[in-house]
């Protein structure tokens, strides 16, 4: 098998992506928001090989990291993109076309000075339930509890989205392997980790696609 060039290389002018153009197939499609190194990511993709996986990232050094992993690996499933997260949702990602979305540990900018940076504001959340395919989930962990509140109340008051799960993660609950790397620094200095689950509800159920 050739190995897959994993960057996914944007251009305007393409502008929506055809999902089933990118990967060749028309599985569901996974996104990660904030992937650093991919490791989780890696290994999702490679425990659902039907389904399909993008990992967004803004800094180079570890997107690159990623994309070589999935190349040595012959990961197909996989397209990494170094780019904003909110750019590219509004611009290349169709609406109602994402199964998951991945978020995991996104920077809290505590400092009131640099709130704006924060991910987690009404339109990024309005953004999230916009792309979300009916039936989709969203998935988030943070380390921060007030930034954890933020995102609930966030949800609640600018989303229809229904939460599924809300509270505290037990490591216990969820092996290493499928923690982030974040994650696994966090845990290991005794911090409580903080996980939400939204659905996009679908009428006369709520399936998870
Ligand atoms: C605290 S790190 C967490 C990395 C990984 N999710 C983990 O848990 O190990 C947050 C990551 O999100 C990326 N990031 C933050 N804002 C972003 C944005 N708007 N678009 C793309 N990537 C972003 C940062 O570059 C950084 O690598």
């Amino acid at each position: 098998m050739e190995p897959v060039e994993a960057m996914l290389v944007l251009d305007e002018s393409q502008a929506p992506l055809s999902w089933p153009a990118v990967f060749g197939n028309s599985g569901p499609v996974e996104i990660e928001i904030g992937m650093g190194k991919g490791t989780l990511l890696r290994r999702l993709a490679a425990l659902s090989p039907e389904r399909n996986f993008i990992g967004i990232e803004r800094a180079n050094k570890y997107l690159r990291l990623a994309a070589q992993r999935i190349a040595r690996d012959r990961q197909t499933n996989i397209r990494v993109v170094r780019t904003d997260a909110v750019y590219f949702l509004e611009t290349f990602v169709p609406d109602e076309s994402v199964a998951v979305f991945h978020i995991y540990f996104s920077d809290p900018w505590p400092k009131r000075r640099h709130a704006k940076r924060r991910l987690f504001q009404p339109p990024f959340v309005q953004l999230l339930e916009r792309k979300t395919a009916l039936g989709g989930l969203i998935h988030i962990r943070t380390d921060v509890e007030w930034y954890f509140a933020d995102m609930v109340r966030l949800f609640e008051t600018e989303t229809a989205l229904a939460i599924r799960d809300k509270g505290t993660l037990d490591a216990a609950a969820l092996p290493r392997e499928m923690q982030t790397n974040f994650e696994i620094k966090y845990r290991a200095t005794g911090k409580t980790i903080y996980a939400l689950t939204l659905l996009k509800g679908v009428c006369g159920g709520d399936r998870p696609v």
